[in-house]
């Protein structure tokens, strides 16, 4: 819930109550200052702030009216009657609320906040692709820019990216762009999977005998993709005890020696729902803080040497400043919108 207080006391009041074990006094105040402000704005402007579940805790456990994985977000962002949202988040989950919703002012409070897996394929690799594969259906996960998704039939997110593949009734479909969260859905659904070959005169099809159901890309998160089984191995050595979970972007080695995997907003269920002494997040950082800050009880583990950059972009300053300046507007060229718009509602309406 979003802290909504008269003054910047019961501001200050409201935060210590959920922060005071993970901010120091001074620096609470000077956030509950900016949360104040932010909220009084919001108002002023008839906005909704949309918070990805990797903002960090002074952010995430304060203004977001909805905090959520990319899923839940963008159920939201087509749902809202506000005149403005406000996306603090990436810039492709901005562009998915703005592709849903044409007739809002879509604010990414960060100029570029981008995402290595959006820019690991341009519309023109899914043109290729689809001329290498004809008739193949392109399923696309969110992490994509407009352009992309307007190649695509359906979207897909890590919270229903399994459930999106078996509801399309197809011997082979195209998945993008991301190798692990490819990986890990064949795994899961029990296909094969290739990868075509970029050559100097463009992309070819593998040099390979077998059958297969699943085509993907080569593309990666920078963050996941630094998780290893060793690092799996190291934490369970010192802790035995320790419940790991894991993104579906790391690698099907990775999630194979995890305890769980799934989207953001699942692994925070699960950690809510399973009763363990200690838990290690194989994720951003932050969210193991907000976590931590919601459940004192649980014990979060965490690699925080490894975090993600484009996340990181969006504070509590920047938020006002968007909010103060209306910046930075997103804005998606209405052909390619509309076709964008087809991929993302075929993936709200199977789940
Ligand atoms: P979720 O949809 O699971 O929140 O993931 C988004 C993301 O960018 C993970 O790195
Ligand atoms: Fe992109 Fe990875 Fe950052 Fe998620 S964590 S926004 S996939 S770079």
């Amino acid at each position: 819930m979003p802290i909504d207080e008269p003054t910047i006391q019961a501001t200050f009041e409201q935060m210590q109550k959920r922060l005071a074990k993970l901010l120091p006094k001074a620096e609470l105040y000077e956030k509950a200052r900016l949360v104040y402000e932010i909220n009084r704005l919001k108002k002023e402007r008839n906005a909704v702030i949309l918070g990805h579940n990797y903002m960090e805790p002074a952010l995430y456990t304060t203004i977001p009216d909805f905090a959520g994985d990319s899923l839940e977000l963008s159920r939201k962002a087509a749902e809202t009657d506000k005149d403005v949202i406000v996306f603090c988040g990436v810039r492709f989950m901005a562009e998915t609320a703005k592709i849903l919703s044409p007739d809002k002012t879509v604010l990414l409070p960060a100029k570029k906040a981008g995402c290595s897996l959006a820019e690991s394929i341009t519309a023109e690799d899914v043109r290729e692709l689809k001329k290498l594969y004809p008739g193949v259906p392109v399923v696309t996960y969110v992490n994509t820019y407009a352009d992309v998704k307007a190649e695509s039939d359906y979207c897909c997110t890590s919270g229903n990216a399994h459930k999106v593949i078996e509801h399309i009734d197809a011997d082979k479909v195209i998945f993008l762009p991301d190798e692990y969260l490819a990986g890990n859905v064949a795994k899961e659904t029990g296909k094969t999977i290739v990868f075509p070959v970029k050559g100097a005169t463009g992309l070819r099809k593998p040099e390979s005998n077998i059958e297969y159901a699943m085509i993907g890309w080569k593309g990666r998160c920078e963050v996941h993709e630094q998780f290893t089984v060793e690092d799996i191995e190291n934490v369970r050595k010192q802790f035995p005890d320790v419940v790991i979970l894991a993104h579906p972007e790391c690698s099907p080695e990775v999630t194979a020696a995890s305890d769980f995997s799934g989207s953001t907003s699942a692994m925070i269920k699960y950690v809510q729902d399973v009763k363990a002494d200690r838990y290690l997040l194989l994720t951003e950082c932050s969210m193991g803080d907000n976590i931590a800050a919601e459940n004192p009880q649980k014990e979060m583990l965490r690699l925080c040497s490894v975090r993600c950059p484009h996340m990181n972009e969006i504070t509590l300053e920047d938020t006002l400043a968007s909010l103060q300046n209306m910046q930075y507007q997103i804005e998606v060229p209405e052909d390619i919108r509309i076709k964008a718009r087809r991929a993302v509602e075929r993936m709200l309406e199977i789940v």
